[in-house]
This record gives C-alpha cells, structure tokens and sequence, in this order.
C-alpha cells in the first residue's frame, strides 16, 4: 500500500528503525544542515527535529536518504518499479490487430487508474491563511556562505497557457522576506519553458508550490518528464494509486491534497532579483545570478504540518538516492529509443549530469558512438559531460571493473569523441554557463571497419573444469 502522506511515511520509518526524533534544541540556521548531513553521509535515519529553536513547525530531513527509505516509500526496488514500466511499454503502439488491441486493453485501463484524482477536500487546505509569514516557516540555511534561507524540497506546480498542461518541477526557492522568494528554475527545465509561454504574452503566471506530500509524489517533482507528461501520473505509476488533489484556494492550479504546506502566488514577466549563492549539490557554491520572483498570496497548511527539507552537499547525499530512482525508472524508456542498450550508470559522485556508464551490445561499428549522440539528443540527457560506452558483459554498477574497461579497452586517439553542447546550468568547469565540452569514450570491443584490423584479445578466464574442480576442493583447503 503506498502511503498516503509524510505522516503515514514517517510511521512507516519509525517502526522499521528508519526515523530518528531529535529533541534537543536545534538551529534552522546551519545547525540541522550539520546534522543531517553527517546523518545521510553514514547511510543513518531519517530525522525528525521537534524542538527548532524559535519555530513551532519540526522539520524532516533526509527522508529518501538510504536505499532502504526509497524502497518502503515505492513499495519494492527501483528495479521492480522499473520492471512493471518495462511490461506497460511493451503496449504495441498502435495496435493492429483485433487481439492486439484485446491485449493492451486491461494495461491501458491499469495506466487509467493512475491518473491523480481531485478531491474536494484535503488536510493541506485546514487552515487558510492570509496573515502569514514565510518567515514564520523553520526554512533552513544549509552552508556558511548561503545567501540566506532556501526552500530546498519544493514541488512547484505550473500550467501550459498553450496546451493547459501540468507541470511539477523540483526548484529550490530563496526565501527573501515574508512574501516573496526566488524562483531557481533553470532555463533548460519545463518550468522556465512555459514561464517563457507567459512572458511572450505578458501574462502574470500562477504558481502553487507544495511542501511534502507522499514521498513518491515528491520524487516524482524531480523526474526528468518530456514537457507535457504529467509527473502526477508517473506518481500514480510508482505508487500504484492515483494521486489525490485540491484546486488551490486563490490560484487555478490544483496540488497534492495531503501537502503539509502549500504557497500559493504568481511570478511576473520581466521581473527579476539576484539569486544564490547556494551550496549545491555538485559539493559548491552555485553564483549568486538573476532568477524570477514568486510572490505568495496565500499559504494552507495542515493544523500540524512537518515542514520537509533536504540538504544537497558534496556528494553523495540525499538526492543520490533519488537519482537512483530516474537511473532505473527511465532505463526502460531509453530502452525504447535505443535497443541496443542493456544497463546504464550515473554514479553518485557524477552528481546525475557528469559521468553516465551505458552498456549495450554492439553489432556494427560505429554504434557506441551513435549511442553517445542519441543519449545527448534525449531530454535532460543532454547535460551529461562525460559517457563512457562499454559492452554489455560489463556490469556497469562495478565501477572498479568499469575503471579496468574503460583503461583497458579506449585508445585515447580513437576512441575519444569531444563535442559541444548544452550543460547543466551548475556546471562551473566550462568557460561559460550552460555551453561546453562533452566527453565520449568508447570502450567496446572494436571491430575491424573501427579503424582496429588486428583482432581483440581474448580474456582471461579459468576453464570450467577446473573451476568445478576447485570449487569441489574449496572448503578443504582453509582458505574461507
Ligand atoms: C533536491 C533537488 C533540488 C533541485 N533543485 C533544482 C533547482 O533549484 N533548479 C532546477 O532547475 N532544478 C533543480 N532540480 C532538478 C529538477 O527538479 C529536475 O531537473 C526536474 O526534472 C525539473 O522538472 P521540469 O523539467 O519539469 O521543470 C533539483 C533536484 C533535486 C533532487
């Protein structure tokens, strides 16, 4: 059953020791950062701080911290998720014939009972308020040379103008004084894209931004969608139930009916303020830059809401785990594009957009490269500095063996491909923001039309009889 919210979450993670209440007098400012950080860095509980010196609000941190968290809030591994996305894909795209179309019939109707649902009512909406203060809010400021106190899990709830669309993105938001914060949604992302929609008409845009809801619902607010695809349905998917909704009280937008927290407001064409610094999650400041402002004019909230925060650092940390979750959620869709495909690794410490390990089993030249170009032409994809392509014996989670591969199988003149294009906009190592270098290493066997005529050495490998033989041996031989 998935949880229905951060509440029946925490129960869950209390019982199974996987949630730690902290009493003891904490500051918002740096403090919890401290701790939590510390916390997540050894692989330890969530934590629940109930006592923050000056605000009667406890705040949550690190609730998808660990591997285990992420697979109590989905109800199984990420590979089991990932499985289940795998068989609803294998829907024929149009079906052709008649038993076809009998087939995809009751996946489609499994697919329909996802849709988010909305609801009259919702805990997130028990007290509306118009005298309030996000100051009054325990919002954390996580490293020394912050700019101030950022809003660091927020689902921030959009519509297209065009298509009327939903979109939910992940976007940290600065909070600058009672009533306003910074707007830090990056300009490759789909919240800036339809943003962009409203500028072009000069139209004020409405927002809704939750804080916490069930903690698939909130990873979903950081999955990489295609602008248009709805997260709320892929929420529903993971959870395998519909995510409630309400229609916000001032804005035309609807949001997770059991949100501790919800602001609601708009962001203004043309009007921009100063943003950052902010310690990210690549392990440094991100620069102070110019973002859009959200104004709120009203907040909801439970009776007694927790509020959420993560804290990004130097990797890895909590959002580790979530892009775990995308690592195994998305393969199967990227296996759709490119078949060829097998596994796929975005080590932690690549921090999602740096480093991508792809296997696949290669059958003509040139495809390791062709695999690289796609994989920059796919949705957020497009960011990852470095791909290394490898063959599809490797196991690309062993990144010791992926280290001996890679070293063992690239000539660097050969087999490297340096191309430009869109980074991500945290990357600091490029000469400008947003635009440089791409690395490709192909790794696989090469084939003689590679440009390699001389044939691929064999690998070393014991024979099976004498494996068989030694294995028979092994416990008599004192070596355990
Ligand atoms: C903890 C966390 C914080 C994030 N903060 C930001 C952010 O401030 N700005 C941003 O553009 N993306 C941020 N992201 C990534 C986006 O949420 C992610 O790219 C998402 O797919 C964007 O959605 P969109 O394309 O629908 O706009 C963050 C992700 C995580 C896990």
């Amino acid at each position: 059953m998935a949880c229905r919210d951060l509440h029946e979450f925490m129960t869950a993670l209390e019982e199974a020791g996987e949630l730690k209440r902290i009493a003891e007098p904490v500051s918002p400012v740096l403090e919890i950062a401290e701790i939590s950080h510390r916390v997540v860095k050894k692989g330890g509980p969530a934590l629940l701080f109930t006592n923050v010196s000056g605000y009667g609000t406890p705040v949550l941190t690190n609730i998808l911290g660990n591997r285990r968290r992420v697979e109590m809030s989905l109800g199984a591994g990420p590979e089991v998720v990932a499985g289940r996305l795998a068989s609803l894909l294998q829907l024929p795209a149009s079906p052709a014939g008649l038993v076809d179309k009998i087939r995809a019939l009751p996946r489609l109707a499994e697919l329909a009972s996802f849709f988010p649902r909305v609801v009259r009512r919702g805990p997130c909406q028990e007290v509306v308020a118009d005298d309030f203060s996000l100051e009054a809010l325990p919002v954390l400021q996580c490293w020394p040379r912050d700019a101030g106190r950022f809003i660091t899990l927020p689902l921030v709830f959009t519509r297209d103008p065009d298509t009327g669309a939903r979109n939910v993105g992940m976007y940290r938001l600065q909070v600058y004084d009672s009533r306003t914060t910074g707007m830090h949604w990056h300009r490759h992302k789909d919240g800036a894209a339809i943003f962009s929609r409203y500028r072009e008409r000069q139209q004020r845009m409405e927002v809704a931004v939750a804080l916490g809801a069930d903690p698939v619902t909130i990873y979903a607010a950081t999955a990489p969608l295609p602008p248009g695809m709805d997260e709320l349905l892929l929420a529903g998917f993971l959870r395998q139930e519909p995510v409630e909704l309400v229609r916000c009280r001032t804005v035309d937008l609807e949001v997770p009916a059991h949100a501790e927290i919800v602001l609601e407001g708009y962001v203004e064409p043309g009007e921009e303020r100063l943003e950052g610094p902010f310690g990210d999650h690549t392990g440094y400041y991100s620069p102070a830059d110019m973002y859009p402002v959200f104004h709120v004019t009203c907040l909801t909230r439970r009776r007694e809401p927790v509020y959420p925060a993560t804290v990004v650092g130097r990797p890895p940390m909590e959002d580790a785990f979530l892009g775990e979750i995308t690592e195994r959620v998305f393969l199967p869709l990227i296996k759709m594009q490119l078949p060829e495909v097998v596994d796929m690794h975005l080590p932690a410490e690549g921090v999602f957009h740096n480093l991508a390990v792809v296997a696949i089993r290669k059958s003509y030249p040139g495809q390791a490269r062709k695999v690289m170009h796609a994989l920059w032409g796919l949705g957020q994809m497009m960011f990852t500095k470095v791909i290394a392509v490898v063959d599809a014996d490797v196991d690309v989670h062993d990144l010791a063996e992926v280290r001996w591969r890679v070293l063992a199988n690239m000539d660097p003149q050969q087999d490297l491909v340096v191309t430009a294009g869109p980074l991500d906009a945290l990357e600091h190592a490029s000469p400008v923001p947003g635009y440089g270098g791409h690395l490709g290493i192909d790794a696989t066997r090469k084939l003689p039309e590679e440009g390699h005529p001389r044939p691929w050495p064999e690998e070393i490998t014991m024979s099976a009889e004498i494996t068989r033989r030694v294995n028979e041996k092994w416990s008599r031989l004192g070596l355990e």
